[in-house]
């Protein structure tokens, strides 16, 4: 069975003060079951955040990494510091990275593999615009995204990759990918993953719907056979939300 995963991305929101207040009531929360939650927290958070938790199911993760493994690179943050600092997962590729810091598939593809080496599970992003979409060019988005970013790595290595489907028309707007349209690319992500690595591996990589959605929506979401949880972004910063949508496994 692979993993359900629920990953609150913070992006650029919380003073510490504010960060570590909001994971130490996610700890308590959390329930020691089948859900995996993490807490992408900014960097400075990292070493805080991993001193509150005691939960199994409880992960700390980052929203990004270099593509270079250490050296001048000045406000730069290496896998291995991220690493370092507590983390086991990080996310890479998100929309927000893709579009105001210019990054392509290539340099994604670098920091997946700096992920790994240093033993960090990437949550790996991929997601159209709502122009490609409604040029019907999603599916051709997301397959280039995900070949260029992923279908270098070893099947060993592959194994280890989380993927975030987070359609960008979705993200932050209040409009989210219905159930249908999440379960169509979700099931499209898995079968691509099984022509290139086989039906074992396409079934235990957890692929998580991004965009929207919080504790209304999310069963509808969950629900669905090929969507394995949520990377949530406006909905990880209150508690009450963010455990929303982790308990909505509950009710599945
Ligand atoms: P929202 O949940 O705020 O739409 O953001 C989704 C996201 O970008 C998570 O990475």
């Amino acid at each position: 069975m692979r993993k359900k995963i629920v990953a609150g991305n913070w992006k650029m929101n919380k003073t510490l003060a504010e960060g570590t207040e909001l994971a130490k009531t996610v700890n308590r929360l959390v329930e020691e079951n089948d859900v995996t939650v993490v807490l992408c927290t900014p960097f400075i958070h990292l070493s805080e955040v991993n001193k509150i938790i005691t939960k199994d199911s409880l992960f700390l993760g980052a929203q990004n990494c270099a593509s270079e493994a250490s050296g001048a690179y000045t406000g730069e943050v290496s896998a291995q510091m991220i690493r370092s600092a507590g983390a086991d997962y990080v996310i890479i590729g998100h929309s927000e990275r893709r579009s105001c810091f210019r990054e392509d598939d290539s340099l994604l593809n670098k920091k997946v593999k700096l992920a790994l080496e240093n033993d960090l599970i990437p949550i790996f992003c991929c997601g159209e615009i709502l122009k490609e979409r409604q040029a019907g060019k999603h599916i051709q988005v997301v397959k280039t995204q995900i070949e260029n970013g992923l279908f270098d790595l070893t099947t060993e290595d592959f194994s280890k990759i989380v993927i975030a489907y987070e359609p960008v028309w979705a993200i932050g707007t209040g409009v989210n990918a219905t159930a249908e349209q999440a379960q169509e690319m979700h099931k499209i992500i898995r079968g691509l993953i099984t022509d290139r690595y086989g039906h074992q591996i396409a079934d235990n990589t957890p692929i998580l719907y991004g965009g929207s959605c919080k504790p209304s929506n999310a069963k509808e979401l969950f629900a669905n056979p090929d969507v394995d949880g949520g990377l949530i972004g406006g909905a990880s910063l209150t508690s009450s939300d963010f455990m929303g949508i982790v308990y909505a496994f509950k009710e599945i």
